[in-house]
């Protein structure tokens, strides 16, 4: 039996889903186009946070969010009025949660984890998307990255959360879809687990760690196996 772990959660692709943003694009452009935009964009935004770790320059997710719209848009060969891509935007901070989200964050939460959310985002967006889609309650707060102004995966990043949350950083273990950020989480000690939301195609700049699960409600089953106690049936 084993204390309950720290959980520091990655928000986009692991809370909320930002490929879905495709059917707010589907009021603009056809549904194959609208998906493979969203596409893009995502891919966009997190190449652009590398770049930027790696120029040792910062731009918040915001500005990056928004530069990475425009990139796909342009790339798939679409106009779309400013008003469209204010709009858009702001369907970033309400996007959809995954179905596993409330039922598996219940359950965790009962286990008695301290459990935050830990992203990219800037502080405004996170507030607003743990508003939106009713996150607030099972987690004690947010560590957003531009409290250290560099992107996931820097090392610092990972350091930052472990003291922020208090706890040396083989006590906290990254909940995270994003392969390159359960890489990077282990790469400072911390330990991870990846939620395969992608059909099981890990990156090859790791392994996988000791612990991967379809859905949140799998992560809770396993970790209720290692840190509560056996009934004792003959009672
Ligand atoms: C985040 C990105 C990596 O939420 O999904 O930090």
């Amino acid at each position: 039996m084993t204390a309950p772990q720290a959980l520091a959660f990655d928000m986009y692709a692991t809370l909320v889903d930002p490929i879905r943003i495709w059917k707010q694009l589907e009021l603009h452009v056809p549904g194959e186009e609208a998906l493979r935009i969203a596409q893009v964009w995502r891919q966009k935004q997190l190449e652009y946070t590398f770049r930027l770790t790696v120029m040792e320059r910062y731009e918040n997710f915001e500005w990056v969010t928004r530069r990475s719209l425009d990139y796909a848009l342009d790339e798939c060969g679409k106009e779309l009025a400013t008003s469209h891509r204010d709009a858009l935007i702001a369907q970033y901070n309400d996007l959809e949660r995954f179905p596993d989200v409330h039922e598996g964050l219940t359950a965790l939460k009962a286990l008695g984890h301290k459990m935050i959310v830990f992203s990219n985002g800037t502080p405004r967006m996170l507030e607003a998307i743990m508003d939106a889609a009713g996150l607030n309650q099972y987690f004690e707060g947010y560590v957003s990255v531009d409290e250290v102004r560099v992107y996931k995966p820097s090392p610092r990043v990972y350091r930052h959360v472990a003291e922020r949350l208090g706890r040396p950083l083989d006590e906290v273990r990254l909940v995270s879809s994003n392969p390159f950020d359960d890489i990077g989480a282990e790469a400072v000690g911390m330990s991870a687990v990846w939620v395969d939301r992608s059909g099981g195609n890990f990156c090859r700049l790791g392994d996988r760690p000791d612990m991967v699960v379809g859905s949140l409600t799998e992560l809770a089953d396993l970790l209720a196996s290692r840190t509560q106690p056996q009934l004792d049936l003959r009672r």
